[in-house]
């Protein structure tokens, strides 16, 4: 008999999602009996039940395509803006997902997403996660889903920022995404040639920088590229960080929480431009001319990678099949050359970060990169 299933691509969009989406869908027509509807712009398409039947024309023509045809939200399906409130809206979608007689949902996200739907799970709805994320942060799977074009296109800009900082003498900073965790920008710096690599797992100290720069100029190199993870911070301020953290987790009452809720946001929205004050800060230490360039959401546009493709299509294949074998309560991570279904107990709530030992990490610093520490 035939099974229905439902798919939502849900968080920042990443490239590749088509492919992943042409991929299951495909395998789902040609090798399965399954049918695909997907639900647009994410949770919020579920809920308001706006949806397409995924057939051959609707996915013809993706493969290569940037972002998602199916678009996508933030939105929190515990946690939903309806009506000017923020709602639990799960019990709604539940209805959405019984009224399609749906057999599985396959949700395609990063780590807001892997939690949403097991949010989903829990109501008793049969889930299938596919991990997609440009920040590569997403626990119990090697790769995700968009890190790779994303990577390709940062280190792409840290090539072409070398001409022109060679060529004024300057120093340039460029802002790579990466969330909380520092793959991005430690690829890209690596690939790239960075001087200065600066990740949140390794918090920084601008003396440091300042020396590593002005020891390059010594040495005849009178430009430098330092490749900033947005998240990363400065030794001083992890530690505030953690101090104002450690207040909210110890407060004593709502009103007490709520105020050292407020003094870190606003702690939050003061690190918002520290690629900027960085800048600033080296220019006055070096005596040398520095630029920022932010690259934001450059790093999320445009064609996939050849491996994103090739990746989106692998997932996309090995969800069909799954779901074909009744799998369900599982993100399908990829595990060396193959992918795997995980639980997603193992996914959820926790973040794949940069470990101190990794090799990319040690091929920085062997290399005389400095990382800030
Ligand atoms: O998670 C992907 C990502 O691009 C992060 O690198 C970045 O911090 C964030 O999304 C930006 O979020 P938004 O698209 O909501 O501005």
């Amino acid at each position: 008999m035939t099974k229905n299933v439902g798919v939502l691509t849900a968080g920042g969009d990443t490239p590749g999602l088509n492919a992943a989406l042409r991929g299951l869908g495909k395998s789902a027509m040609y090798k399965y009996d399954l049918q695909l509807i997907g639900f647009y712009d994410g949770f919020r398409g579920l809920l308001n039940d706006r949806c397409i039947i995924l057939d051959d024309s609707s996915l013809s023509g993706i493969l290569t395509i940037g972002g998602t045809i199916l678009g996508t939200s933030r939105d929190k399906p515990h946690k939903m803006e309806v009506g000017g409130k923020l709602q639990d809206m799960r019990d709604a979608m539940v209805d959405t997902y019984h009224k399609h007689h749906l057999d599985a949902l396959v949700c395609m996200g990063g780590g807001g997403t892997q939690k949403n739907a097991y949010g989903l799970m829990e109501k008793g709805l049969n889930i299938i996660t596919l991990p997609k994320t440009i920040d590569n942060d997403i626990a119990n799977t090697d790769v995700t889903l968009g890190f790779d074009t994303a990577l390709g296109i940062a280190t792409d800009a840290v090539d072409r920022l070398h001409s022109t900082a060679h060529s004024h003498h300057r120093i340039i900073l460029v802002e790579i995404m990466g969330h909380n965790a520092g793959w991005l920008a430690l690829g890209a710096g690596v690939s790239g040639g960075a001087d200065v690599i600066l990740i949140p797992e390794i918090p920084y100290d601008t003396q440091n920088i300042a020396e590593a720069i002005l020891e390059r100029s010594r040495s005849g190199k009178h430009f430098s590229i330092v490749a900033v993870s947005e998240g990363a911070m400065s030794k001083n301020d992890r530690k505030r960080e953690q101090k104002l953290i450690d207040e909210k987790q110890g407060a004593k009452d709502k009103k007490e929480k709520g105020k050292a809720k407020k003094v870190l946001e606003e702690f939050y929205a003061h690190q918002s431009n520290r690629t900027i004050r960085l800048s600033r800060d080296l220019e006055q230490l070096t005596g040398l001319e520095s630029r920022v360039t932010i690259l934001g959401y450059v790093q999320r546009g445009g064609i996939p990678s050849a491996r994103d493709r090739l990746l989106g299509s692998m997932i996309g294949g090995s969800t069909a099949a799954l779901i074909v074998e009744g799998k369900s309560g599982v993100m399908v991570s990829v595990k060396g050359q193959t992918t795997k279904p995980v639980k997603l107990e193992t996914v959820v709530n926790k973040r794949r970060v940069v470990p101190a030992d990794h090799l990319w990490v040690k091929t920085a610093r062997r290399v005389g990169t400095c990382l800030g520490d």
